[in-house]
């Protein structure tokens, strides 16, 4: 069949015996798409075997890296672990007749999939370890019937399992594992599919029935699947058009309960005239205030004698939830909480409220949030709701009143950055040292990272990255919060965000996605320098000014001085710490457009971190 297709393709005029006489013929035309191929791609440098004039093929172990021959054809490509990135000349391939395998696993490969979907013949395709992202259309694997297997494991696809790859007559293995596609998985009629792993994804529904002799393991890490070996029922669910007005109806059932609970709530405590919220000591009043509606307003919009089904008075007292992660809650639940303030920041307080069934919160003041309209606003809000990465902390609910707006995320014991580097920073020890600082730096890299890319009509998606709104998580997994605010804020007000700490934006009032990569660089100055930067502090007096003294510090060749002694002590490798320390300096160049942008970072943070690999750090 290959044979079939070079004839047809190259030489319509040579019999197949001439072909396999002379197979050198054949490798020109392959190491010139070869060769295109490689210019095609970034950092090539495992790839310097491949140069013109020499044979790929030839020789018994093929003299150019990476490739599998068959009788002087080249018939697969094996490009794993190379470090390559770039986009892939999908022309160049397809200029090889004979390619039937094609494996970039383990690269740095970004963006969508490419246009594989032109090589008609290929067998195996596998894209694993890589971050390939974006959706792949539905009938991306229509023309691709030879397809046996297909790997495309860790790397972050979201959409749904294309349909056209449960239809694919000769597959035999498909390993989809730590991606993000979501929904149910297709029905396949794949007889001899024998190996197959789907987990740690957002699937959800029934396992179908055609993939019922797979074990549990092939579907661990997605919460929402069912059926199948995995142990979990199914529920029958009618069918999606009444499941849509349940869900309806449950919803309104609970905001007539929530009103009919502020309601009374309200009345009751109108009788009383007794306080119940604890105020904390120290707290701002205004905020405080959200938290307790009991101010004239809203106890005139509850009464009886008004009218309470008017919605605008309504809302008064509404708390919007964004998602259930931590169940259902209302503002009267919040206000029941215990309550203590964390700190009040230049947007304004934090609040940590432990809510009656012993769900911890935190609730953020923020003011002069006016920019847009009531609608505009909850659609923008909803956008933050939606997001869900494992390094991105999503918003839970949220409160809108004209002069002040609350914000409700989950609370994290270990709290912030900021205190774990600075504030408690000396007492871990090794604890802190530079592996787990990389790692923190990459988590906090693909969360941004993932920002841009759900946000990326925004001028600056993330807008406010400093430590003290990156937050630890179990593992000292870092996630972003307070970001997403820069749509909503007065224009006198945005210099609060820390994105307007950025020279663009002190010269020119200008913020871009490359301001974030700002204050990225910045973090990961402070995370290797252990240096308190004096961009954080409101004034300007005080701190060290971190950007200027690591740019000279590289200047005089004295960047090692700068390294945190601390992590020096503990396992390590000071190249690596130089080479990070590097990368914040790239970030933080004072012209934007000097900047790395943020896929160049993590490309160059996952190179110090396969170093440390190499030394056995991590
Ligand atoms: C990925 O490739 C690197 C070399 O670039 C190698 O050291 C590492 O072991 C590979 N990882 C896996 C999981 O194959
Ligand atoms: C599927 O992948 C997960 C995660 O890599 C692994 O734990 C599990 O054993 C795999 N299962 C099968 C059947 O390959």
């Amino acid at each position: 069949m290959a044979m079939g297709r070079i004839l047809r393709q190259f030489l319509p005029s040579l019999s197949t015996a001439f072909v396999l006489l002379f197979p050198l013929a054949f490798s020109a035309s392959d190491s010139e798409a070869l060769l295109k191929l490689k210019k095609s791609l970034n950092n090539a440098g495992a790839l310097d075997s491949w140069v013109p004039g020499s044979a790929p093929c030839n020789g018994p172990k093929w003299s150019w890296r990476g490739l599998v021959c068959q009788g002087g054809v080249v018939t697969g490509l094996s490009l794993d672990g190379m470090r390559l990135s770039g986009t892939i000349d999908v022309d160049a391939l397809a200029q090889i007749p004979g390619l039937l395998t094609f494996s970039v696993e383990n690269n740095s490969f970004t963006n969508t999939i490419p246009g594989f979907n032109r090589l008609g013949a290929l067998k195996v395709l596998s894209l694993s370890r890589n971050r390939f992202s974006g959706e792949i259309p539905s009938d991306y694997f229509v023309k691709m019937a030879s397809l046996k297997k297909v790997r495309l494991s860790y790397n972050k696809f979201t959409g749904k399992i294309p349909d056209s790859l449960a239809h694919l007559s000769n597959l035999v293995g498909l390993h989809l594992q730590y991606n993000q596609f979501s929904g149910r998985i297709p029905s396949f009629d794949t007889p001899n599919l024998n190996s197959l792993n789907v987990s740690n994804n957002r699937l959800e529904g029934e396992i179908p029935s055609s993939l019922s002799k797979f074990s549990a393991s092939s579907f661990i890490g997605n919460p929402g699947l069912c059926g199948g070996r995995i142990g979990v029922k199914c529920y029958s669910t009618p069918n999606k058009t009444s499941t849509k007005i349940i869900a309806g109806m449950v919803t309104l059932g609970v905001i007539i309960l929530l009103l009919v609970i502020i309601f009374f709530a309200i009345r009751w405590r109108k009788k009383k005239q007794t306080v119940s919220y604890v105020t904390p000591s120290g707290s701002s009043k205004d905020a405080v205030e959200v938290l307790q509606p009991k101010t004239e307003g809203s106890i005139k919009s509850a009464d009886p004698d008004s009218n309470v089904s008017s919605p605008g008075k309504a809302s008064v007292a509404e708390l919007v939830m964004l998602n259930d992660k931590k169940g259902v809650f209302g503002l009267p639940d919040l206000m029941k909480g215990s309550a203590e303030v964390l700190g009040n920041g230049p947007l304004g307080a934090s609040y940590y409220v432990r809510l009656a069934n012993g769900v911890e919160v935190v609730a953020k003041s923020i003011k002069q949030m006016n920019a847009l309209g009531r609608d505009s606003f909850d659609a923008e809000v909803k956008k933050l709701g939606k997001l869900q990465h494992p390094n991105v902390l999503t918003p839970l609910a949220y409160h809108y009143r004209k002069e002040e707006k609350l914000f409700v995320y989950e609370y994290l014991p270990k709290g912030s950055l900021l205190y774990y580097l600075h504030g408690d920073g000396g007492k871990y020890g090794c604890e802190l040292d530079l592996r787990t600082r990389v790692k923190i730096v990459r988590g906090i890299a693909e969360g941004l990272d993932y920002l841009h890319n759900q946000f990326a009509s925004r001028d600056v998606p993330h807008g406010n990255l400093k430590l003290s709104n990156v937050l630890l998580g179990p593992d000292n997994r870092p996630l972003l919060s307070d970001y997403g605010y820069h749509p909503f804020l007065n224009v006198d007000s945005l210099d609060r965000l820390f994105a307007y700490k950025a020279p663009e934006a002190i010269q020119k009032q200008t913020v871009s996605f490359r301001t974030d990569v700002y204050c990225l660089g910045i973090i990961i100055l402070e995370m290797i320098t252990t240096e308190h930067p004096s961009q954080y502090v409101n004034d300007g007096n005080g701190g060290t000014d971190i950007v200027q003294w690591v740019a000279s510090a590289f200047s005089e060749g004295k960047q090692t001085e700068l390294l945190d002694t601390k992590i020096k002590g503990c396992r390590n490798s000071v190249r690596c710490m130089e080479k990070l320390l590097r990368v914040g300096a790239l970030c933080t160049k004072t012209c934007p457009q000097q900047r790395l942008d943020i896929e160049e970072a993590i490309r160059l943070i996952d190179e110090i971190i396969l170093e440390l690999k190499q030394f056995d750090i991590i």
